[in-house]
């Protein structure tokens, strides 16, 4: 069993399902844990499961919606007032959303909760992440391991291989096209994820951190509660056979493993099934792909102007 203590972990998405189970286990591993909720309430609940099947865990709730760019930035910069360094961010947090097809910002739900918030919060923290990869990262109590670097995992999902084509002008709105049917929108935010996790890796190189993501399994989660009507025609199947999965526990396996085990301390770009390496379609092994769909996520993210 590694050993967290010492270390500083943020795992989005905490308030349910994969993500709580995943901040429990880090937590119950000696990880101070930082859990951003969008509902202070939900958080405060989540905090006070984990540190009642963890006493002893350290828990901070912070609100934010991960929709809203500009709540990411408020979270990153109170997650940068109150720590130096971030050993570990699990990108967990995600939505099926068609009944509420847009942001405040105007961009697409599913996109910008999927993806656009990760990726924006991730290239916020990367200094702090840096900083713990830089000092050699966390100790873990293994034989052969010495020190682990900072991670970044990301929660993606097979059904990524969904997405045939990127509609590259599309993805920002949403705008009413195939895409928009929700159909598309989900499974393409999860292409992303892994696209993200590709290039950041590439660009992590040799700072000390590295970037992996993973498919949970499916499992039963209020994962595509809102999934219904015309909408949810092909969606409702979703919430349907998640019904009779395994629950949380089993899907917080393979991000536990990835923020955790010394066994992957030096592997990075990696997408992981089952605590496995797997391999993505080959839409999400494209490093053209990966590439676009970084700029452009720095573009509808206001990063490329330096906002
Ligand atoms: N369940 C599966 O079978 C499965 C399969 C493949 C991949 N995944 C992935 O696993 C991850 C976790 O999903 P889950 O199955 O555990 O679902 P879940 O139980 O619905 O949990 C989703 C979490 O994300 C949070 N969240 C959603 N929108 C947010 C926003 N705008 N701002 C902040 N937090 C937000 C939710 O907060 P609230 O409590 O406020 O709603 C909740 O904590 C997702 O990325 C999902 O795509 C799940």
């Amino acid at each position: 069993m590694p050993t967290m203590t010492g270390t500083t972990c943020l795992v989005t998405g905490a308030t349910s399902g994969i993500g709580k189970e995943t901040a429990l286990r880090l937590a119950a591993l000696g990880a101070t844990m930082i859990l951003p909720a969008r509902d202070a309430a939900r958080g405060e609940a989540a905090k006070a499961e984990i540190q009642a099947r963890a006493p002893h865990a350290r828990v901070e709730v912070m609100t934010a919606d991960l929709s809203s760019l500009s709540q990411v930035r408020e979270l990153a910069a109170r997650v940068r007032a109150r720590h130096d360094r971030l050993d570990v961010l699990v990108n967990n947090a995600g939505v099926i959303s068609p009944r509420q097809p847009l942001t405040a910002d105007g961009l697409e739900m599913t996109f910008a909760t999927n993806h656009l918030g990760p990726f924006l919060l991730t290239s916020l923290l990367r200094d702090l992440l840096e900083r713990a990869g830089g000092t050699g990262g966390y100790p873990v109590r293994s034989p052969g391991a010495s020190s682990a670097p900072a991670r970044v995992v990301t929660v993606a999902s097979a059904v990524h291989k969904q997405v045939r084509a990127i509609p590259w002008d599309d993805l920002a709105s949403g705008g009413r096209t195939e895409y928009a049917g929700q159909r598309q929108a989900y499974p393409l935010s999860k292409l992303a994820n892994i696209l993200f996790t590709a290039e950041l890796a590439r660009r992590l190189s040799g700072t000390g951190v590295t970037a992996n993501c993973l498919h949970p399994g499916f499992v039963r989660t209020s994962l595509g509660r809102d999934v219904t009507g015309v909408a949810g025609v092909a969606g409702a199947i979703v919430p349907l056979i998640l019904r009779m999965r395994p629950g949380p526990v089993a899907g917080a396996r393979t991000p536990v493993y990835l923020a955790s085990s010394p066994e992957v301390a030096g592997v990075t770009g990696g997408y992981f099934v089952k605590c496995r390496p797997a391999q993505p379609s080959a839409l999400a092994r494209d490093r053209q792909a990966a590439a676009r769909m970084w700029a452009l996520s720095e573009e509808l993210t206001g990063l490329d102007a330096g906002r």
